[in-house]
C-alpha cells in the first residue's frame, strides 16, 4: 500500500553548461540585487553575467543574524524587483533570508522562533549555486548560525524559495577538493534523507536514490581531480536532486549532530555531517534497514540482502574514506564538549523527523561510535 502524500515544487531548473548565462535575460529591465561573496564573484562567468548589476559583497562565512540584518537594509536600499544568490549554501540563504526579512520588516530572529507567519514575497529570487551540496538553490530554506545561543537555527518555507535556479556545473569546477568533499556529503546526507526520514513519501524516495546514485558516481573523481566535467556534472545533478528530496522530507540525525558540531566549533557545514553519517545511520539502522539496502544498491555496493541495512552503512563509509573525509578526532573534535553536542542534537528539528525517535542515549552513542573511529 502506497502511503498518501502532498507535495509542491514550483522551483523552475535550468539545468546546463553555461546555465548562468540566462543571467542577464532573466534580468533584463528589472532592478536588480545580486548577493554574491569574493571567489565566486571573480568567477569569469560570473562577473560577466552580473555586470551592470547592483552587488552586496557577503563576507566569508555561515549567515548570522546580523549579516541577514545588514544584508536587508541593502536590499531595503536597493529596492530590487529580483534578489539574486549566487554561492555556496551561505550566499543562497543569505539572499534568502534578507529577501524575507527587507519584504516583511520584521528581524529573522523573529521568524525563527516561529513568531511571525512567512507571507508571498513581493520580489523575485534567482538563486545560482556555486557548490554541488546544500539544494538550497530549490529549497524553502535559510539556516543561520546564532552566535549568542550558539547554535544553528533556521526558516523553512515553500514561499521562501527561489522562483529560478540557475544549476550550471562549469561554476563548480574551481572549488577546491577539501570543500568539494564537504559538500558532496552534504548532498548524500539529503539524498539519504529523502530515502529514510519519517516525512519522505515515494517521491522523495525515487528522487533520493537517483540522487545518490549521481553522488556516488561523481564525488570522489571531482574530489580528486576539480576539472573532472564528467564528475561536477554527476555531482551538480545529485546535489540538485537531494535538494528536492530533501524538501520532499529532510534531513536526520546526521544533520542534527552535525549542526550542533558545527556551531559548537565553527567547522564547515558538510565537514559536520560527514562526521557522522555513517554513525548515525548506524545506529538509525534497526528502523531503516531495508531502506538503507535501497541505498547500498544506488550507491554500488554488492548486496547481501540482509535486510538490515549493513550494507548501506557500509556504502556510506567507503564513499566517506574515498572523499577523505576525516574522522571526528581527526577533524579536531574531541569528547570534551560532548555534553553541549548532546544537548544541541536533542533540541534539533532534525532528529524530530529522523526514522524514530532518538534519546540522549542514541546522540551519545553515535557520538561515541564517531570519536572511537582511528581513520577510514
Ligand atoms: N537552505 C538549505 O536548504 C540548506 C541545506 C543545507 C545546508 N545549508 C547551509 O548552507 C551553508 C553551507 O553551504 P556550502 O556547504 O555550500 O558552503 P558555503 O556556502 O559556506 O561555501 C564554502 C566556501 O566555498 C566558497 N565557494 C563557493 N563556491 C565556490 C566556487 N565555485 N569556487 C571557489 N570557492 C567557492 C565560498 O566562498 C566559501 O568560502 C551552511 O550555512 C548550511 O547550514 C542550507
Amino acid at each position: 500500500m502506497i502511503a498518501g502524500f502532498q507535495a509542491s515544487l514550483p522551483v523552475k531548473v535550468s539545468f546546463a553548461d553555461g546555465a548562468v548565462g540566462e543571467l542577464p535575460g532573466i534580468l533584463a529591465g528589472r532592478r536588480v540585487l545580486v548577493v554574491v561573496e569574493e571567489p565566486v564573484a571573480d568567477i569569469p562567468a560570473v562577473a560577466e553575467a552580473i555586470e551592470g548589476f547592483e552587488a552586496y559583497a557577503k563576507p566569508p562565512g555561515e549567515p548570522t543574524f546580523d549579516l541577514i540584518a545588514d544584508a536587508a537594509a541593502a536590499v531595503e536600499r536597493a529596492r530590487p524587483e529580483v534578489v539574486v544568490g549566487i554561492g555556496g549554501g551561505s550566499a543562497l540563504d543569505l539572499a534568502k533570508a534578507a529577501r524575507l526579512v527587507a519584504g516583511q520588516g520584521e528581524s529573522f530572529e523573529r521568524f525563527c522562533d516561529g513568531e511571525i507567519e512567512v507571507l508571498p514575497p513581493a520580489v523575485d529570487l534567482v538563486a545560482v549555486p556555486t557548490t554541488s551540496g546544500t539544494g538550497s538553490e530549490v529549497s524553502g530554506g535559510a539556516v543561520v548560525v546564532d552566535h549568542v545561543e550558539r547554535r544553528k537555527r533556521g526558516v523553512a518555507h515553500p514561499l521562501m524559495r527561489a522562483q529560478h535556479a540557475l544549476v550550471d556545473p562549469l561554476l563548480t569546477v574551481g572549488l577546491p577538493p577539501d570543500a568539494t568533499a564537504y559538500t558532496g556529503v552534504d548532498a548524500l546526507a539529503q539524498a539519504i534523507g529523502g530515502v529514510i526520514a519519517s516525512n519522505g513519501n515515494v517521491l522523495s524516495t525515487a528522487i533520493g536514490l537517483e540522487a545518490c546514485r549521481h553522488i556516488a558516481a561523481g564525488l570522489e573523481p571531482a574530489v580528486r581531480d576539480g576539472g573532472d566535467l564528467d564528475a561536477r556534472h554527476e555531482l551538480s545533478l545529485g546535489s540538485l536532486m537531494a535538494g528536492l528530496a530533501m524538501n520532499l522530507s529532510d534531513c536526520c540525525a546526521d544533520h542534527a549532530l552535525g549542526h550542533s558540531i558545527g556551531s559548537t566549533y565553527g567547522l564547515p557545514h558538510g565537514l559536520t555531517v560527514g562526521l557522522v553519517l555513517a554513525e548515525t545511520l548506524d545506529v538509525n539502522r534497526p528502523a531503516c534497514g531495508p531502506q538503507l539496502d535501497q541505498v547500498a544498491d544506488a550507491l554500488g555496493e554488492p548486496r547481501d540482502r540482509s535486510g538490515d541495512g549493513v550494507a548501506g552503512v557500509r556504502a556510506v563509509r567507503r564513499l566517506l574514506a574515498r572523499a577523505r573525509i576525516p574522522t571526528m578526532r581527526g577533524a579536531g573534535v574531541g569528547d570534551e564538549q560532548i555534553g553541549r553536542l548532546v544537548e544541541l542534537s536533542m533540541a534539533d528539528y532534525c532528529l524530530t523527523v529522523n526514522p524514530r525517535e532518538w534519546t540522549e542515549d542514541d546522540v551519545r552513542r553515535a557520538y561515541a561510535d564517531a570519536l572511537a573511529l582511528e581513520g577510514r
